[in-house]
């Protein structure tokens, strides 16, 4: 498979195949998502919790962002890569915004870098996109860096005036020069207005399926995340159920001492060095 790159995402959109976009953490989980052929993997902030076990996101730095890129870039041939900038990396300044996407690009490989942000990180998107050359996708509706001030992981554009800001931030994230972006937990229909006013392809994640692509976290899907489930993740596998049986398995194997077997997980000496040790 060739690599994945800006032309291949804008072609996809232009052609309207919509966009298959996936999380990675790690080595494994990146080179599972390349082979099954995922058009972008994105190495999300969400490995706070899935990952590493944090109650949200917002302890996760930029060396931990790093760490994991810098592993999914090694799982990674043809997807294109997205890499979340933490959060407290781009709030404070575009000087500080642009240097922790350059970070991002040269310790972490990072393709392009992803900001939740609406019209407040334009300012910022545009120094990263325009001053350093690195593409960009936004991140609106349920932010989960900003939880707390959202009042929890909350539904978005559920009321007229919020739905309006939602299509304001959209277009502020278009012509800062993002070249796509992450539509979260929003009714289809905004979704679906969001997505037809755009000129740049939207990645939806409960936001139905009017979007130009659908993006799910890998651990939740799989079945590898169980302290909560969300309304619009469809479980493709149940992984972790199964982890717990192998390694139950293991374990009983050991205490029987059925496992390792004599001759089958074993190394021999030679006959002759066998021989004299004996
Ligand atoms: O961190 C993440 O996994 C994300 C996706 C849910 C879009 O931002
Ligand atoms: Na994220």
């Amino acid at each position: 498979r060739p690599k994945t790159t800006i032309r291949t995402i804008r072609k996809l959109y232009a052609e309207g195949k919509p966009i298959a976009m996936m999380t990675a953490y790690d080595f494994p989980t990146a080179a599972a998502c390349d082979r099954a052929g995922v058009d972008m993997v994105l190495v999300g902030d969400s490995l706070a919790m899935v990952a590493l076990g944090h109650e949200d996101t917002s302890q996760i730095t930029m060396d931990d962002m790093i760490h994991h890129s810098k592993a999914v870039s090694c799982g990674t041939r043809s997807a294109f890569q997205v890499v979340d900038l933490p959060f407290g990396s781009y709030h404070t300044d575009e000087a500080t915004a642009v240097g922790n996407a350059i970070r991002m690009v040269k310790e972490g490989r990072a393709e392009a870098v992803k900001l939740e942000a609406g019209r407040r990180g334009a300012s910022k998107i545009d120094a990263i996109v325009n001053g350093a050359g690195i593409p960009v996708v936004g991140h609106i509706g349920l932010t989960p860096q900003t939880a707390v001030a959202l009042g929890g992981f909350r539904v978005q554009g559920k009321t007229f005036s919020n739905a309006q800001a939602l299509v304001e931030d959209a277009l502020a994230l278009q012509n800062a020069g993002c070249f796509s972006m992450v539509l979260e937990a929003m009714p289809s229909l905004v979704a679906e207005s969001i997505t037809k006013l755009l000129n740049i392809p939207t990645i939806g994640i409960g936001a139905g399926s009017s979007t130009s692509g659908q993006v799910l976290v890998l651990s939740d899907m799989v079945g590898l995340f169980d302290r909560f489930t969300p309304k619009f993740c469809r479980g493709f596998a149940d992984l972790g159920p199964r982890m717990v049986s192998a390694v139950t398995e293991y374990k009983q194997a050991v205490r029987s001492r059925e496992f390792p077997a004599e001759g089958i997980h074993t190394y021999d000496m030679p006959a002759a060095t066998e021989e004299k040790w004996r």
